[in-house]
């Protein structure tokens, strides 16, 4: 590729080491953090949410210049309702509001976004922002965004396994099952991030992330950027990946 061709984000890519040709397909992040951002400056969490929504908006782009094809985040858990009223009512019409303002920017963009969850608890409002976005972006044809709300790792397996009984199968199997979760047609993510330091899947893809090399960085998510997305790649390519066999080299 002439370093002409190459936009700035592969160009800084390139200038730590990053083979473009070798890049993770999917990526997925556990964005966590904004609370303790939030407190370290002496403010309300629900600002640290706000400065959240802005790193994903950056983190999204740098994603998709950097020519990533599958971006999935976790914005809100199956077990986030257990958070105090005003934060969970900040975080749905956070998430509505950023849904309906970044619509026109995701199809300039090429975007294809979509959620994925027990969509049919979250508030009424926040449902209809998310038809919108995913059918005004279906047609695009570039990064594909997906947020994850009101998301269980379990619940998503429970859901799956009720959708393949109804199907009647003669056989259940790994492959059957994969073919009922939310999205069938994402590839498994072949790096999970995970911001903020613990060292845990908080019930994130657990199905899909049995092999995903994980990355997880001190930086809360609000500070979470460009630089940092690249550092995680950087990363993933010096790992071997075995899937249970044995490397080239063994
Ligand atoms: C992650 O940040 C965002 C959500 C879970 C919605 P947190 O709100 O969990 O931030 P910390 O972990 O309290 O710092
Ligand atoms: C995971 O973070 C959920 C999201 C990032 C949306 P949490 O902050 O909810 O996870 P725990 O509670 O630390 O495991
Ligand atoms: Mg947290």
């Amino acid at each position: 590729m002439a370093s002409t061709a190459l936009n700035s984000v592969q160009q800084n890519a390139l200038a730590m080491g990053i083979n473009l040709d070798s890049l993770p397909a999917h990526v997925a992040i556990i964005m966590d953090g904004n609370g303790r951002y939030a407190k370290s400056k002496g403010l309300m969490r629900l600002w640290g949410h706000r400065e959240g929504y802005k790193t994903l908006k950056n983190v999204l782009l740098c994603a998709a210049n950097l020519g990533i094809q599958y971006l999935t985040v976790y914005a809100f858990s199956a077990e986030n309702w257990r958070r105090p009223e005003d934060e969970v009512g900040g975080l749905m019409k956070l998430i509505e509001e950023a849904a309906r303002h970044e619509l026109q920017g995701l199809v300039e963009n090429n975007v294809q976004a979509q959620a994925i969850g027990r969509l049919h608890e979250v508030p009424q409002g926040l449902q209809n922002a998310l038809a919108e976005m995913k059918e005004s972006t279906k047609s695009n044809t570039g990064i594909k965004f997906t947020l994850a709300i009101n998301y269980g790792g379990r619940a998503e397996i429970i859901d799956a396994v009720k959708a393949l009984i109804a199907d009647n199968p003669t056989e259940i199997t790994e492959e059957e099952l994969a073919k009922h979760l939310y999205d069938p047609s994402i590839p498994e993510p072949d790096l999970m991030i995970r911001t903020a330091g613990e060292l845990r899947w908080s019930n994130f893809l657990i199905w899909q992330a049995a092999y995903s090399e994980l990355f997880v960085t001190d930086v809360t998510w609000p500070e979470f950027g460009e630089r940092q997305l690249l550092e995680s790649v950087a990363h993933y390519q010096k790992r071997v990946r075995k899937f249970g066999g044995l490397a080239d080299s063994q």
